[in-house]
């Protein structure tokens, strides 16, 4: 049953976590809520957080549990969070799994899983879309010529610092797969195949889930 609960998806940088989440999103009705996205904000914004975000983010490290989850509590609080949210880049931490459970229920984790060499090459290539969000790739991906002027490359999508977001990944996130799978909600899928391929086994998965 996926009612009134959240679902995750997972993997590490660049596994194509952003690029699924809209299908699973209109799949389910459950909002996307990305911290990667809400720390860019707080970034943009020159808050305090996003000054303290920013220092870590930069070196490809984990921003700290506490501040992570003060963004969860309030976007948890949020009416369209009854039914249940899912969460693209969170939790990252078992900390952050622990704290999770106290919060809402989870259902299922996606686990999209790439390997580490095409990873780097699919983050330098990405580029996305002010205006809309929308992921694209120079290569995997190529956006519409008449909007590839107002395209932005992210401050962490360098290739020193994915290789750091790779170790982070798997030194601090990575067991989270253990944590899920114990419980029996880990669906492992492989992330490697087009964007529409994996869009299919995701797409499938849900389908079988929701006639639970
Ligand atoms: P965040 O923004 O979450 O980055 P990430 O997890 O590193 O993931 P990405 O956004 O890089 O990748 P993605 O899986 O969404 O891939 P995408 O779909 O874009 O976090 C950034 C930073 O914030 C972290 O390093 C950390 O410092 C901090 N942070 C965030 N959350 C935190 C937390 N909970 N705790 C602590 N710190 C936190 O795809 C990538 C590219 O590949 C695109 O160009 C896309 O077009 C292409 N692509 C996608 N799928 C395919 C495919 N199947 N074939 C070919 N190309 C593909």
């Amino acid at each position: 049953m996926i009612n009134g609960k959240s679902i995750i998806i997972f993997g590490p940088p660049g596994a194509g976590k952003g690029t699924q989440s809209g299908l699973i999103s209109t799949m389910t009705g459950k909002p996307q809520v990305s911290t990667g996205d809400m720390l860019r904000d707080a970034v943009a914004d020159d808050s305090d957080v996003g000054r303290e975000a920013k220092s870590y983010m930069d070196k490809g490290l984990l921003v700290p549990d506490e501040i992570i989850l003060q963004l969860i509590k309030i976007r948890l609080s949020r009416d369209d969070a009854k039914s249940g949210l899912l969460f693209d880049g969170f939790p990252r931490t078992i900390p952050q799994a622990i704290a999770l459970e106290t919060l809402t229920d989870v259902s299922m984790v996606i686990s999209l899983v790439v390997e580490d060499d095409e990873i780097v090459s699919r983050i330098t290539g990405r580029r996305t879309d002010p205006e809309t969000g929308e992921i694209y790739h120079l290569e995997y991906k190529p956006a519409p010529q008449h909007i590839r002027d107002r395209l932005l490359q992210r401050d962490d999508d360098t290739e020193d610092t994915v290789r750091n977001r790779l170790s982070t990944f798997h030194k601090q996130t990575a067991p989270l797969s253990d944590f899920y799978r114990d419980k029996g909600i880990l669906f492992e899928v492989n992330g490697s195949g087009e964007i529409k391929q994996v869009s299919s086994s995701i797409e499938a998965i849900i389908e079988a889930k929701t006639g639970d």
